[in-house]
Order: structure tokens, then C-alpha cells, then sequence
């Protein structure tokens, strides 16, 4: 009877406790010192401090069974999970430690002794690694432990030099790998196949010298110390037979339970895996404190749970299942992790409200990919869509990836990254909403606004500045801020732009091009045509009718404010404004995008409450009086205490200082122009009123007049004809498929019919033109059909590159296995490939070549036959 991995995990950490180790319990995934690092992603974590010398212990060496997280981060293997049979976001590292006391010796030889005599693992399935120039690890494998040099590889820095991050402890690292015997592809360390799955690494020993700084510069520890790291789940599948880590015991249990959830049994299925590795990882994480969020630790476990749903939807399960297989990971992992039983509650609760959350957007977000890649042109998914699937339907990039990965299509990366700096860009933008740029200027006078009744006015100048100074007089052709006791002209505020206009004295115009606060100073900004100075009297004159359009927007902001309250709901707050003459944006706080049914019911309630024609009034009060009577005011806004309450009817009533109608009538008309996102949460809506909405629906009906005349249409038929169009042409290319799988098969007639004769086998050698990579395997599978009994090899040159597929009938595979065949042309065409016996796959790189390589397989074949 194999080992279980409870088994194995109490072997090792008493292997090192009879060794002078002391037993350290698994600490959190959640460094507790140390903010360079997202998760504890190895065994040495939480003895960073120790190796750098800056903590000190009672003991000098250590053991442990560390629960470690690579997912986000330096070490991240989150997208590898379900693709190999090895790797995990989470899993438990086994690890014995030295604090300056043993080195290089010791620990090769405790490593040695524990897998052959302890597992009793045969010699001669292990293979070992050294760092390039470490010729003294070398030394001890070949000279003390004896291992043949043929199975000890020099290896660079990429794989034998491991750091835990950016900075910290670091150094040279000797890797012991499990041969998983000849059934299984790959080759042994630094061979051109090292990437397949025969030679696997099993355990790190981490010869701990130098604390890596942020400048890359590396300062050597104060003794040299010893880390090293042995996956529980990769030593478990070595000594429990299996091929894959997600075939034992700890994980064959969970995936049942997670097949039965899902209502699957098909129990070999990827998604599975996914599944039961990912509800390890985020049981974990909750355990240990982190809840999902938008950022750092949270954003990346909602990311890990978002995957595992959809590999669960992917196998047919509604949302909702996610959660339930926390009891089945507690029967498991809760004897060696007490934290998982005493949270298993929380834990359940916090992913069954994600579930929740996400489901309501997660078809809608996948409708949208489907559409996109019906229309996709090349295998690249735009980073719009990426960052539109993101931003309005919660896909994290790495989920739309798995998606692309599957359908063999990659995303655009920097194209997504270049969308959400975009995104930055706007919410900053909109955070500065209303930031007074005078702030350098400083005035104690108090200006009188005059302008909520009046649009013209004369008042004295009492204040002017030139480039930033306090100035008795302003010449002509001076540029400056000229300051009056009072006046019509409304100062930015609140979202509300400054008034535009003229000041007129002294036989010249003084042209308003804006207008700030400076402190409680009204400051108008412009240019003088003759001398003006302090004393002087002006008339004061605001462009009347921008400030009509601007309290068209105003006000319907405010109508808009209400709508989104009454439509969406009471977390709608407002998150910033800004009103203008040409248009209203409104930023405020919500989860998802606001569909298209939603924002028609917006428009329309905000059009009936103008066509209600309610009266404006403005009343001032005491702000608790106005708070009690519900009028709405900005969360975190300092109010004074006597406020200004604008209300329309009994549909909105605001904390407000603009300038609105009088009648909502005045607005006369409203159209929302777009909608987006802004910030995770935030959504903006933009809107015009007045003579600007009448225009846009000019615009819109005459780009639809354009479009039914090109389809000879009429507009309100125009759907309609283009649902017919669109149905055309889906026949259209249905008929050429179709005719091109008939070219297809008719040239895989030819092919049988050329068969030839090798050894009393039929073959088929042959290089194809035109036909799609992607068509190959059909190809092979139709030929193999056809022939029975025999071997297939073909190539086909596609962009530069070379395809080659090989198929053998099962009845051959014991005479000739497709990857040999196929290998032994990619040798000559450059390349590399693998398979099953009965049909392998490979690429290459020179075209010019693949004549040699059917050569070269017809001699093979000769031989072998
Ligand atoms: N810290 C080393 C690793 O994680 C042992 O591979």
C-alpha cells in the first residue's frame, strides 16, 4: 500500500525533527511582515528575517509543511492550472531550514537519505541539477552521493538560482527530479524536451547566500544558510503511482465531490481540476483574512474564484456550486488545518455571495465574447473587448485569456492595458472636478452674487491681479482677474462651470473668458481692452445664452440625479459633475453597466418630469433642516450651516448653489449620448439638453436614413432588412465551408488513392497546399477511416511555417508511434513535437526543408515497417 499524504507529510517533518529540526506549524498566506510579497509562495517565507539575520530564534534549524500561494506575484502559476498535471495555485510545501548552521553537504545528503531510504524511491529514477559553475554541489552528488554524471545536469540561472521575489534572499539551487518512465513524453532536465512530463522536479534545496536588493545589487547573508522545497502534492503522485498530482488521494476525493456538484462524471475533465485546485486556494485565502475585492489580495482570489465558476459553467453547472464544496475540501485538509474547520462558516458564506455576484453578469459577459469572436479576424481578441468584458462584466484579463487559450486564440494584452490607463486617465480627470486653479490667490473680499436673478449689472472693481500679484490698475492689452463687489457672473462650482461675457468701462471691453472663486472672491478672467483699476465702475454683462444652456444642464443633472435613484436604486450617489454649455456628465457609484432598456427608462422618466413643467425653487435653510426634509446632498461634502435647497415638484429637491430654470419645461428636451465606466464601481453618463439634444437626434436619424438607403430600406424596416442581410451571409459562408470541406475530402481521395506500399503497409507521404492547420486532425481522423490500416504523415506550409501531423491506426502503434514519426521530421524542418502513439503533432520553422523531412520519414519508416 502506497503512502497517503498525511503519511508522507508526518514522515518528512520527523525525518528533520530526529535531525535536530524544530517543528514549525504552516503560517499564514498572508506575510505577516513583509509588504514586498502578495502571498507566502514558499516554505521560507516566514523565516525571511531569519535568513537575513535581522530576527533571531531558539533553534538554528527548522521543518515545516508551509501552505503556499502562487497565484498574482512573482511565482505565478494561476494559468497553468488544468493545462499540466503539476501545477496548483495552491499546495503545501515541504521544507527543512538551516540558519547559518549546515550547508551544501548536509542537505544533499538529508535530501538523498529521505527519498531512498525513507520513500524508498529507487536510485536510478532520480536525476539531479546543479547551478552552472557549482562545482562543489557537483562534486558531493557525483563524488559522495554517487550519482552517474549522465544524470546530473549543469543548469543556468533561469531555473537554478531562486529568488522569493524582487529583492530578498536568494541563491544558487540543486533540483532532484522523478523520471516517470517511458510512457510519459518529455526529457530530462536541460534537454530540448525537458517541458513534457516524464522528468518532473521534485524537491529544491536552495543554497541560501545573498539578500537580492531593489537596485539588483547582491549582498551576501550573514552565514550561508539552506532553504529547501518539496511539493506534498508531486511527491505524493511519485509514491502513489499516478502521472498527474491531480490523481491522488487529496485530490481524487475533492474532485469527486466537485464532479457532483457540477453533475459531471466525467471525472478526467480539466475544468475539474481547476475547480478543485482553485476551491483549495480560495478556502485558504478566506481563512486566513482575505475577502474579495478590486485590489491586491482580494482582486487576485476573485479572479481564482471567477475561473473556477466558469470551468463550472463550462461543465453545465448553474452558479451556486462553487461554495458548496468547502465541506468536502474540510473532510479532507481539516485534520492537518484546524483554521479550515473553525472558519468553514465564513469561508462558505463569503464565496457563496461572489458566486451570487458574478452569476448575474457572467452569460451576459459571455454573449458578448461569443459575438466578438464570431467576428474576430486573426487569433488575436482586441484589449477593448478584453477591458470592456472587464470593466462591465467583471472578467478578470486572465479569465478572458483561459477562454482564448481554449478556443486557441491569444488577447491583447497591451491593447487591454492601453484601454484601462485610459480609464485612469478619465477618473482622474473626474476627480478634479470643481479644483480651484487659483489656489496661489488669495482675496478676503466677499463678492455678492447677483447673478441668480440677473444677467447684467454694475458694480465696482475692489480687487485686480496680474500674473499671480495683488495690482492697483490693469493696462490695456493686459491680461488679468478682475475682481467686483458683486456681479451676475456664476464662479465654477459644484460641477457648474464659470460664466463667459464682458465687463465694460472706460470706453473698452474687459472679455470674460471665465470665471473662479478666489476663496469667497468672485475672480473674472479676461483681457483688457483699456486701462481699469480699482474704484473704477463696470458694467457687467454674462454671455446670456450659454448660461440658459448651462442651466438646461443643470437642472436636468439634477432630474437625472433622481431618475438614476428611482430607476437603479438608492446606491447611486454621485461621485462628480460638470456642467457645461454643450453638455452634462454625471459620474456616480454603481456595480455593472447600465443596460440599454435601463437608460431608455432614464431618458424617458427624466423627458416626463420636463414635460411636468414643475416650477423651481430655491429655498435657504439650516442644512439640518434641509437633511430632514430629504433633500439630497453630496456624502463627505463640508455644507454650511445655512444651505441652498433647489427643487423640482416633488421629483427632486437637492443641496445646490448654481443656476437652474425657472420651469423644468425649459430644458426642453433630454439625450443621453453614452455610457461607460470610469472606475471599478463608478459609471458615467453623458447627456444633452435644449438645442443639443434636438441636434443629436438629427444626427442619429440621418446616420439611419443613410444606412436604410444603403440597404434600400426604409429606416423603421431597416432592422429587419439587415437581419435579412445578416442571414445571407451566414448562408453564404456555411456554402463555403461546406464546398471547402468538399475540396478537402475529394483531395483526401486522392491521397488514399496514392497510397503507397512500404513494407506491406499502406502509407500515406504527402505535403498539402492550402488546406488550414486547423484541418489537419479531421484530415488524419477521415484518412484513417478510409485506409483501415495504415500510416498517415502529412505537412502543410502555412505563413512562413511548417504544420506536420502524423497518424498511425491503432493496430500499428505497437510497430511505430506517431510522434516518432512526426519527430523525426521536425528534426529536419526545425522543430519539435509530441502526441499520443496513434496522432502527434508538430511545428517547424523552415518550409524549404519539408521535402527532406517526407524523405526522411519514408527511410524511417522503411526501416522500421
Ligand atoms: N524556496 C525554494 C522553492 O520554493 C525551496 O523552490
Amino acid at each position: 500500500m502506497s503512502m497517503t499524504s498525511a503519511e508522507i507529510r508526518e514522515a518528512f517533518l520527523s525525518f528533520f525533527e530526529e535531525r535536530g529540526h524544530q517543528r514549525v506549524a504552516s503560517a499564514s498566506l498572508i506575510p505577516s511582515n513583509d509588504p514586498t510579497l502578495l502571498f507566502t509562495n514558499a516554505g521560507m517565507v516566514p523565516f525571511k528575517d531569519v535568513f537575513l539575520g535581522d530576527e533571531k530564534r531558539d533553534y538554528v534549524r527548522a521543518t515545516s509543511s508551509q501552505r503556499c500561494l502562487r497565484a498574482g506575484g512573482k511565482h505565478n502559476d494561476l494559468e497553468n492550472v488544468g493545462y499540466t498535471a503539476r501545477h496548483h495555485t495552491f499546495f503545501e510545501m515541504l521544507g527543512n531550514f538551516s540558519f547559518g548552521d549546515y550547508f551544501k553537504r548536509e542537505a544533499i545528503q538529508y535530501a538523498w537519505e529521505f527519498l531512498t531510504e525513507v520513500l524508498r524511491i529507487p536510485a536510478d529514477k532520480l536525476w539531479v541539477t546543479v547551478f552552472t559553475e557549482d562545482d562543489e554541489a557537483y562534486d558531493i552528488w557525483a563524488r559522495e552521493i554517487g550519482v552517474p554524471e549522465a544524470r546530473i545536469a549543469r543548469i543556468g540561472a533561469k531555473d537554478n538560482f531562486w529568488s522569493m521575489g524582487d529583492t530578498g534572499p536568494c541563491g544558487p539551487c540543486s533540483e532532484i527530479f522523478y523520471d516517470h518512465g517511458d510512457e510519459v513524453w518529455g526529457g530530462p532536465p536541460g534537454s530540448a524536451e525537458e517541458d513534457g512530463d516524464r522528468y518532473i522536479e521534485i524537491w529544491n534545496l536552495v543554497f541560501m547566500q545573498f539578500n537580492r536588493q531593489a537596485d539588483g545589487t547582491m549582498e551576501p547573508l550573514p552565514k550561508p544558510s539552506v532553504d529547501t522545497g518539496m511539493g506534498l502534492e508531486r511527491i505524493a503522485a511519485v509514491l502513489q503511482h499516478v502521472h498527474s498530482n491531480y490523481e491522488i488521494d487529496l485530490f481524487t476525493a475533492l474532485i469527486k465531490a466537485a464532479a457532483e456538484c457540477v453533475g459531471t462524471t466525467d471525472l478526467d475533465n480539466k475544468s475539474l481540476r481547476v475547480i478543485a485546485d482553485h476551491i483549495r486556494s480560495c478556502s485558504f485565502l478566506i481563512a486566513d483574512g482575505v475577502q474579495p475585492s478590486n485590489e491586491g489580495r482580494g482582486y487576485v482570489m476573485r479572479r481564482i474564484i471567477r475561473r473556477a465558476i466558469r470551468h463550472g459553467n463550462m461543465l453545465g453547472a448553474q452558479t451556486g456550486f462553487f461554495h458548496k464544496l468547502v465541506k468536502a475540501l474540510v473532510v479532507q485538509m481539516g485534520a492537518a488545518y484546524p483554521e479550515l474547520v473553525e472558519k468553514q462558516q465564513v469561508i462558505t458564506d463569503a464565496l457563496a455571495r461572489e458566486e451570487d455576484q458574478f452569476g448575474k453578469t457572467l452569460e451576459r459577459g459571455l454573449a458578448i465574447l461569443q459575438d466578438s469572436l464570431n467576428q474576430l479576424e486573426g487569433d488575436v481578441i482586441p484589449g477593448e473587448v478584453v477591458f470592456k468584458l472587464y470593466d462591465t462584466y467583471g472578467f478578470p484579463m486572465d479569465l478572458t485569456a483561459d477562454i482564448a487559450r481554449e478556443k486557441q486564440l491569444r488577447i491583447d494584452e497591451e491593447g487591454f492595458h492601453a484601454a484601462m490607463a485610459q480609464q485612469r486617465q478619465r477618473a482622474q480627470e473626474a476627480s478634479q472636478f470643481g479644483v480651484d486653479y487659483n489656489q496661489r490667490l488669495k482675496s478676503d473680499v466677499k463678492t455678492q452674487f447677483v447673478g441668480y436673478t440677473e444677467v447684467k449689472d454694475t458694480a465696482d472693481i475692489v480687487e485686480i491681479f496680474v500674473e499671480g500679484e495683488s495690482v492697483q490698475q490693469l493696462e490695456a492689452g493686459q491680461q488679468g482677474i478682475i475682481v467686483l463687489a458683486k456681479t451676475p457672473f456664476y464662479a465654477e462650482s459644484g460641477g457648474q462651470i464659470g460664466d463667459t461675457g464682458k465687463l465694460v468701462a472706460n470706453g473698452g471691453c474687459f472679455t470674460v473668458a471665465d470665471t473662479q472663486y478666489i476663496g469667497k472672491a468672485i475672480g473674472h478672467h479676461g483681457v483688457a481692452e483699456s486701462t481699469l483699476k480699482i474704484g473704477d465702475s463696470v458694467y457687467a454683462e454674462i454671455d446670456a445664452e450659454r448660461r440658459a444652456q448651462i442651466k438646461r444642464n443643470h437642472s436636468a443633472t439634477h432630474l437625472l440625479h433622481a431618475a438614476l435613484r428611482n430607476l437603479l436604486g438608492e446606491h447611486v450617489t454621485q461621485k462628480g459633475s460638470l456642467v457645461t454649455a454643450d453638455r452634462l456628465r454625471f459620474d456616480f457609484s454603481h456595480y455593472e453597466a447600465v443596460s440599454a432598456e435601463q437608460l431608455d427608462q432614464i431618458e424617458l422618466q427624466v423627458n416626463r418630469e420636463i414635460m411636468a413643467n414643475h416650477e423651481l425653487t430655491a429655498q435657504h435653510m439650516a442644512i439640518d433642516e434641509a437633511k430632514k426634509a430629504g433633500a439630497m446632498a453630496l456624502f463627505g461634502e463640508k455644507y454650511d450651516d445655512q444651505v441652498r435647497v433647489v427643487s423640482m415638484g416633488d421629483f427632486s429637491m437637492e443641496l445646490c448653489g448654481g443656476t437652474h430654470v425657472a420651469r423644468t419645461g425649459d430644458i426642453a428636451g433630454f439625450r443621453i449620448v453614452s455610457e461607460s465606466g470610469i472606475a471599478s464601481g463608478v459609471r458615467r453618463l453623458e447627456a444633452v439638453t435644449g438645442h443639443h439634444a434636438a441636434s443629436f437626434t438629427l444626427r442619429q436619424q440621418n446616420e439611419l436614413r443613410t444606412a436604410a438607403n444603403l440597404l434600400k430600406a426604409e429606416p423603421l424596416a431597416l432592422s429587419q432588412r439587415l437581419q435579412a442581410q445578416l442571414d445571407r451571409s451566414r448562408n453564404l459562408e456555411k456554402q463555403i465551408d461546406q464546398l471547402q470541406q468538399q475540396l478537402a475530402s475529394a483531395a483526401g481521395g486522392d491521397l488514399v488513392a496514392q497510397a503507397e506500399d512500404i513494407n506491406g503497409r499502406k502509407v500515406i507521404i504527402a505535403q498539402l497546399q492550402n488546406v488550414e492547420s486547423k484541418a489537419l486532425r479531421e484530415m488524419v481522423d477521415d484518412l484513417k477511416n478510409q485506409l483501415q490500416s495504415g500510416i498517415i504523415m502529412l505537412a502543410v506550409e502555412s505563413k512562413g511555417k511548417v504544420a506536420l501531423i502524423a497518424g498511425v491506426t491503432k493496430d500499428l502503434t505497437s510497430q511505430v508511434k506517431a510522434g516518432d514519426i512526426v519527430n523525426t521530421a521536425a528534426v529536419e524542418v526545425g522543430g519539435k513535437g509530441g502526441g499520443r502513439p496513434d496522432l502527434a503533432q508538430a511545428g517547424g520553422s523552415d518550409p524549404s526543408k519539408i521535402e527532406d523531412a517526407l524523405s526522411a520519414v519514408r527511410a524511417m519508416l522503411k526501416q522500421v515497417l
